[in-house]
C-alpha cells in the first residue's frame, strides 16, 4: 500500500481539512504529529524498503527522549499550509524515525519541501510527557498518539482577557457549557506568553502537558493531545467552542462576567452522574 493511502495519513489530511474550514490555519499556522503504532511502523518500513528510499541523514533534535527511541512519527512540515494537505500530503507531512538514543531524527517519507515543523521540539516533548503521564495513570499504558497545534481565534481572544491561569480558564469554560467538564475534567492547561519555536517553550509546554491533555499558548493558539484524531481534534474543538460561548456571553453583558453560567453545584452533579472526577481544587 502507498504511504499516502494509509489510514493515519488520511486521518491527518481529514483533520487538516476540517480545521482549515473552521478558520484555524491561516497560511502555515498550526502543526500536527502522530506517533505510529508498531504495526503501522512496520507497514511504513516495509513500503519504504520495497522502494529502497530510506534516508540516512540524521538531524539532532537538541533533546534526548528515550521514550521515543526508534519511534516513527508523522509530522507536518515547517511552513506547510494545512489547506494543501489533501492535495499533496507528501509536501505537507513527512514520516520521521527517531534514533535509538532518542536524540535525532531522519526523514523516511514526505517533507519534500524541507523539515518538520518549527514546533517539533514541543511535539516531541509533548508525546514524551503524555507517555510518562499515562504510564503512571493508565493500566493499559500510554494511548496518546496525536499532538495538535491550532490557531483557534476564540481561544486566542480569550487569552487577551483572562489571566494565564489554568484554574481561571477551566472554570470559565466549564461554566459556559454543561458538558465541557465531561470532555476535559482535568481542566485546561495554560502557558503564559513565550517565544514560540524553540526548546524553551517546548519544555514549559511539556510540563503543562504532563498534567493536562491541552495547553493554551496565550495570544497564540492551543495544543491538544489525544489517543485518536477524534480525541485531539474534539478537545481543541470543545475548548474553542466554549471559549467562543464565554466570550459572546461576556460581550452580551457589556464585558462583565455572565451571571448564569453552570454553577459549581451543577458541575458536581453532572460529574457525579457521569462518574467523572473534576480536577481537585478547581470547583469552589
Ligand atoms: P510551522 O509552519 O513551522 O509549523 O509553524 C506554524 C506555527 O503555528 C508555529 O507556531
Ligand atoms: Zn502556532
Amino acid at each position: 500500500m502507498q504511504i499516502r493511502q494509509m489510514d493515519f495519513v488520511r486521518e491527518m489530511v481529514r483533520l487538516c481539512e476540517d480545521a482549515w474550514t473552521l478558520g484555524w490555519h491561516e497560511r502555515n499556522a498550526g502543526n500536527l504529529s502522530y506517533r505510529l503504532t508498531w504495526e503501522e511502523s512496520r507497514c511504513v518500513l516495509d513500503a519504504i524498503a520495497s522502494h529502497g528510499c530510506e534516508g540516512d541523514d540524521w538531524t539532532d533534535t537538541g533533546l534526548v527522549l528515550p521514550q521515543l527511541a526508534g519511534s516513527l512519527i508523522c509530522v507536518s512540515g515547517a511552513g506547510a499550509c494545512f489547506r494543501n494537505a489533501g492535495h499533496c500530503p507528501e509536501l505537507v507531512f513527512g514520516i520521521v524515525q527517531i534514533s535509538s538514543e532518542g536524540s535525532s531524527y531522519r526523514i523516511l517519507w514526505g517533507l519534500e519541501d524541507g523539515r518538520p515543523t518549527s514546533e517539533f521540539p514541543t511535539h516531541l516533548l509533548a508525546h514524551a510527557a503524555r507517555m510518562d503521564a499515562e504510564r503512571e495513570s493508565c493500566a493499559e499504558g500510554c494511548q496518546s498518539r496525536v499532538v495538535y497545534h491550532a490557531h483557534c481565534p476564540d481561544a486566542i481572544t480569550l487569552s487577551n482577557i483572562l489571566p494565564p491561569d489554568s484554574r481561571v480558564w477551566t472554570r470559565a469554560l466549564w461554566q459556559a457549557m454543561t458538558e465541557a467538564v465531561l470532555f476535559f475534567p482535568e481542566g485546561v492547561g495554560v502557558l503564559p506568553w513565550m517565544v514560540p519555536g524553540g526548546c524553551d517553550i517546548a519544555r514549559a509546554s511539556a510540563r503543562v502537558l504532563g498534567d493536562f491533555r491541552s495547553c493554551i499558548w496565550t495570544q497564540h493558539g492551543l495544543f491538544a493531545t489525544g489517543c485518536s484524531f477524534d480525541d485531539a481534534f474534539g478537545l481543541a474543538h470543545m475548548i474553542e467552542k466554549t471559549a467562543g460561548i464565554y466570550l459572546a456571553g461576556r460581550a452580551a453583558c457589556g464585558g462583565a462576567e455572565p451571571p448564569y453560567g453552570v454553577s459549581d453545584a451543577q458541575l458536581r452533579l453532572i460529574c457525579e452522574e457521569s462518574g467523572v472526577l473534576p480536577r481537585e481544587g478547581f470547583l469552589d
